[in-house]
């Protein structure tokens, strides 16, 4: 059993790593340790004595698990509450514990106020295999009269005391996502946030701190997310008392949510581990566990796509697709994805969101003759949807004006001509399931591309039943349980979460979606960076990767598959435009896409050069026996002369013997490792190698 109880607390073992925690002297819930796992339960440190210093009292100095704003408490709490009578403090006190066994065993410890009828119950399961903790808190009112919770986080993670810690995390923008920064935490908060109502292409709920030492390859990190897609905050504080501490939730900023008597409110989770292993540890620990522990077909392989987006925009129609989609099938594409401008009305982005069937012009028979067609091929049929969304020109908004987020007295700003349904609503739910279950039951189609393409503005509600700021979190819970219900009757379809490209990547989506869109820049170069920044931590399965004819003057066809099969490859170039060379050639990296796609889309990950640093980048997968193994390495531009390091493999069994594609020679794992190999490439070339044990 990986949860002990000891004297003076509980102990939560990982595989490799350990997590303690008790209660203090003052009775304070107190964090204890988190890294390495040591060789006796009774190794751990007890909870630190409570300490004092001059306008410090221990609740500011004590590492709380999970503090509340009470007492002098300056440091940023996990909660906030004002109950009936006005009081905004709470006063959390351990009250008792319980270890619920599973798959993932639970340790759930009850808190409650020593005067108002309010209990909090701090979750925490232990993913062993993945060496990660999960935390989640639920807050209950056991009272007559409601409460607002103006702050309720998922967890707070404290590091090891020190003052020399690293934090390294993602930011961006549309078209430019997924930026890797590294930056000294210093005292003071360090915030990441989105107020966006989604995830948002800015910054994603993910964390990795490291001691200012750590590479790829080696030294202690310790990293995290929360698996939430609407507005989140990410805290990282640290104290002129060597302590620092990263919590994240549910964004407070304009948050309130009513707890009305005798109601539970229940954060998203936050996932953490710890690795000694470098920063590339971290990513496959949290590879393995989207894959094994978060995805609906996590171990599914996943199909290659043609998408048509990129070729006919919105001009799509029974001939044009079914031209490209005979062209997709000879190549040897698996799956035929007809993108937007396919349903009532929608020419441009300028009407038709809501209205959610086939467009009588574009399909006066319906889209029975373009999947058969597809079919037919031997390909499967997905489709595009942007079910959040309404044009103010569509059957939907002219019916249900209200059903939008809107204050009544200001205008509606509109973004891509779109205003955003309030999934807050049962109503404005039960009407998408409806719409979209019809779509799934009436047509054969296997994979759905589900986008929102713009963030939120005027977040009213105004007959909310709660308080309007609850939109924030009911929304993203409509959202899931609109996702969920669909999943649910239709279990074998794929999605797929866009939002504009990368604006919703998370590990809340991941519940219910199989991969992300991850940037609408597919310019193969630009890829590379975003690409390798997602890979910090979404696997390869879950990063849809097109090739496209972005970059085509500088880039040729073999560069630009090279980078889209470092995930799960798709095509999205116009196929018409393509000379049947061109198709030749893509028909052969598909091939190969095949026979390799198990090591890069279930193997793990060796990022050996970054493309964000370095113009001569490399990245390598294994499979999990570490039978086989695929390089790839790219050179954008690099001036002459220049002279390109070895490269330095990874991950393969020391004492068995491998052979790498184009080199003489059957050398150790150890050999490929230690001694390197020599590459030659030219500006903007790019090469694949296979790796096998002989
Ligand atoms: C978003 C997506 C694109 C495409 C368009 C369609 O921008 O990211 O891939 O689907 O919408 O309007």
């Amino acid at each position: 059993m990986p949860i002990h109880t000891t004297e003076h607390g509980w102990v939560l073992e990982t595989q490799t790593t350990a997590y303690a925690l008790g209660l203090n002297e003052a009775g304070l819930l107190t964090h204890c340790y988190w890294g390495a796992r040591l060789p006796n339960v009774n190794d751990y440190p007890p909870p630190p004595s409570p300490r004092d210093w001059a306008f410090n009292r221990p609740a500011q100095l004590t590492p709380e698990e999970y503090p509340g704003y009470e007492d002098m408490k300056f440091i940023d709490p996990c909660l906030k509450v004002t109950f009936a009578d006005g009081v905004r403090d709470v006063v959390l006190r351990y009250d008792s514990a319980e270890v619920v066994e599973g798959e993932a065993p639970e340790l759930r410890l009850h808190l409650r106020d020593v005067h108002y009828p309010f209990r909090v119950t701090l979750h925490y399961r232990v993913h062993s295999a993945c060496d990660l903790i999960e935390r989640y808190v639920t807050a209950t009112n056991l009272g007559e009269t409601p409460m607002m919770l103006e702050r309720i986080w998922s967890a707070q993670w404290h590091l090891p005391p020190g003052d020399r810690y690293r934090l390294t995390h993602v930011t961006g923008r549309w078209l430019d996502e997924m930026h890797l920064r590294r930056e000294p935490l210093t005292q003071g908060i360090k915030v990441l946030e989105s107020r966006r109502l989604t995830t948002s292409h800015h910054h994603n709920p993910w964390f990795a701190i490291d001691r200012g030492n750590a590479d790829e390859h080696q030294g202690e990190v310790w990293f995290g997310v929360l698996a939430w897609s609407g507005n989140w905050k990410l805290s990282a504080e640290v104290t002129d008392f060597s302590s620092t501490r990263l919590s994240l939730g549910v964004n407070d900023w304009d948050f309130s949510w009513r707890l009305e008597a005798g109601q539970s409110f229940t954060t998203p989770s936050s996932y953490a581990g710890y690795t000694a292993g470098g920063f590339g540890s971290a990513s496959r620990k949290l590879h393995d566990f989207i894959r094994d522990a978060i995805l609906p077909h996590g171990h599914t392989q996943h199909k290659i796509l043609y998408n048509s987006w990129e070729a006919t925009f919105f001009n799509v129609d029974e001939a044009s697709q079914s031209t490209l989609a005979e062209l997709a099938a000879k190549m040897g594409v698996e799956l035929f994805v007809m993108d937007d401008g396919w349903f009532h009305g929608r020419n441009d982005d300028h009407a038709g969101l809501g209205d959610w069937w086939p467009d009588e012009k574009k399909f006066p028979n319906g889209l029975a003759p373009l999947i058969k067609r597809v079919n037919d091929l031997g390909m499967d049929f997905g489709l595009w949807v942007e079910p959040e969304m309404v044009n103010p020109n569509s059957e939907l908004y002219r019916a249900h004006p209200d059903w939008v987020i809107h204050f009544p007295t200001r205008a509606r700003t509109e973004g891509r001509n779109q205003l955003i349904l309030n999934l807050g609503r049962t109503d404005v739910q039960d009407y998408l399931v409806g719409q979209l279950d019809r779509l799934l039951t009436e047509n054969n189609i296997t994979f759905i591309k589900w986008d929102m393409n713009r963030n939120v503005s005027e977040p009213g509600w105004p007959d909310a039943p709660g308080d309007q700021r609850e939109l924030w979190v009911r929304h993203v819970q409509g959202v899931y349980r609109v996702w969920g219900t669909l999943r649910e009757r239709h279990p074998n379809v794929i999605w797929q979460s866009c939002s504009g490209g990368g604006g919703r990547a998370d590990l809340g989506i991941l519940r219910l979606a199989d991969q992300i869109w991850v940037s609408d820049n597919t310019e193969a170069v630009a890829r590379l960076r975003i690409q390798e920044g997602f890979s910090h931590i979404f696997p390869a399965n879950t990063m849809e990767a097109w090739v496209t004819d972005m970059g085509q003057e500088r880039l040729s066809l073999e560069f630009r598959f090279h980078v889209s099969m470092c995930g799960s490859l798709g095509i999205g170039g116009h196929l018409l435009h393509w000379s049947e060379a061109q198709r030749a050639e893509a028909a052969r990296w598909i091939a190969l896409y095949k026979e390799i796609r198990p090591i890069i889309q279930f193997g793990d990950l060796y990022r050996l050069r970054s493309p964000q640093t370095h113009a001569f980048s490399a990245v390598q997968y294994v499979s999990k026996d570490r039978s086989e193994g695929v390089l790839f390495a790219f050179r954008t531009h690099l001036p002459i002369p220049t002279d390109l390091p070895p490269i330095y493999l990874r991950g393969l069994d020391p004492e068995s013997r491998y052979e790498v594609e184009g080199f003489t020679g059957i050398r150790s794992g150890m050999a490929w490792m230690c001694a390197g190999l020599d590459l030659e490439l030219r500006d903007f070339q790019s090469t694949v190698r296979r790796i096998r044990r002989v």
